[in-house]
């Protein structure tokens, strides 16, 4: 199926005139990046992933997955998940949150849940959709924490005088 970025779109509306997806903008996800800007961030990367690669991947899916990825309405900075870290619980409690307030389908839920891999071991991607998604988080999550390290890297310099390690 090609993509064509009016698809886009059309497949973000409804999530993004929801409260609960606007209050993601809320919360910070790595530095000064929201978890929403990073979301839309992962779903743009995800769709230029599969068009390019001509993937024929279902495009209303990987858009779903890729945009409630990290669902979980939480602060993680400074959030208790019962005694699990954050990298582990979370998939879980995004794809939790996307079943019970959108209810997302089966290969929806199977994206958010398993998009940390390999940190969760066993919930390791099983479908196209799923992979990519996997593959767009990591290179944004570098992307951001890599601009938080180059923009103390310049607050430094701007500070002048040396530095020791
Ligand atoms: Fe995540
Ligand atoms: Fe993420």
């Amino acid at each position: 199926m090609a993509f064509e970025k009016t698809q886009l779109q059309q497949y973000l509306k409804p999530y993004l005139s929801d409260d609960r997806v606007s209050s993601m903008d809320t919360f910070i996800q790595h530095g000064t990046t929201t978890t929403l800007q990073h979301a839309l961030s992962v779903t743009r990367v995800s769709c230029a992933i599969a068009s390019r690669l001509h993937l024929n991947v279902n495009y209303r899916d990987l858009i779903a997955g890729a945009l409630l990825h990290d669902f979980y309405l939480y602060d993680w900075h400074n959030h208790k998940t019962q005694g699990t870290l954050h990298g582990f619980a979370h998939p879980h409690i995004a794809c939790r949150n996307a079943r019970l307030h959108f209810r997302v389908n089966p290969q929806v839920q199977h994206i958010i849940s398993t998009h940390m891999w390999p940190l969760t071991l066993r919930s390791m991607p099983r479908s196209k959709e799923a992979f990519v998604v996997c593959a767009a988080d990591k290179y944004c999550s570098t992307l951001e924490t890599v601009v938080v390290y180059w923009r103390m890297i310049k607050t430094l310099g701007k500070k002048g005088g040396h530095h020791q390690i």
